[in-house]
């Protein structure tokens, strides 16, 4: 039985993931804060402990390593709600991230995963569909500018790392992205359309 730990495990990719670890029979211990999360995204489980605080703060995060020692960490907790809350989003996705990078590489955790933002290549990427050569350019959004300060760090870490770098991820408990913006605008009786575009790449120190 491993051990791991995952912070923002009340959202949706973390809860995802967590159910997913339990189910294989490992042991979880996560963070949150809930800002967009959910308590109920989680049914409580002999092998599951859940820490209600925030990753801003780098006595909170060292304190979920010292007496759980995990084997992976997986950094999914992120600031998005408001786009004009850079303050909030430099706090948990920069400060945060750097916390988390800093604890990992302290007490040498095996591995490190990381869920980066398609919009670090910005949003108009200069090709389709995007590849690893294509230049980082997070200028345009407080989210991708601080997401990519994180993702810097968990780098400088010196950890075993992987960068997922997700465009739009959809299932249960999902908040963001266009199923519930399509759903916002069917309820109002607004239309919905797409475009096309296709991104995908990841990015470790090993394999993905
Ligand atoms: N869902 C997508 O389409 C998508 C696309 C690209 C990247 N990502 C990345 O994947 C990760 C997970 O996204 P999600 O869709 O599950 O979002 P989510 O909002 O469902 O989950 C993020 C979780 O982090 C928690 N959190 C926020 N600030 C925190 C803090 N300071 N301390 C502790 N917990 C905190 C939130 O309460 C929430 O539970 C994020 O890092 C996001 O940037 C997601």
């Amino acid at each position: 039985m491993a051990l791991y730990l995952i912070t923002g495990i009340g959202g949706f990719i973390g809860s995802s993931l967590a159910r997913e670890l339990l189910r294989r029979g490992e042991q979880v211990r996560g963070v949150d804060n809930f800002a967009t999360g959910r308590r109920d995204n989680l049914e409580p489980h002999p092998r599951l402990q859940l820490i209600e605080d925030t990753i801003v703060h780098p006595r909170v995060v060292s304190g979920l390593f010292g007496d759980f020692r995990p084997d992976v960490v997986i950094h999914t907790a992120a600031s998005y709600k408001d786009r004009d809350a850079w303050q909030a989003d430099a706090l948990t996705n920069c400060v945060g991230s750097a916390n988390v990078a800093r604890a990992c590489k302290d007490h040498k955790v095996g591995r490190l995963i990381y869920f980066q933002t398609a919009l670090c290549y910005g949003t108009k990427p200069l090709e389709q569909p995007i590849t690893l050569n294509h230049p980082l350019n997070p200028v345009n959004s407080s989210y991708a500018i601080s997401k990519t300060a994180g993702e810097n760090y968990i780098q400088l870490s010196g950890v075993d790392w992987v960068t997922f770098r997700l465009a739009n991820i959809v299932g249960p408990r999902n908040v963001s992205g266009p199923l519930p913006i399509f759903f916002e605008r069917l309820s109002q009786g607004k239309r919905c359309f797409v475009t096309d575009p296709r991104r995908h790449c990841w990015l470790g120190s090993t394999r993905p």
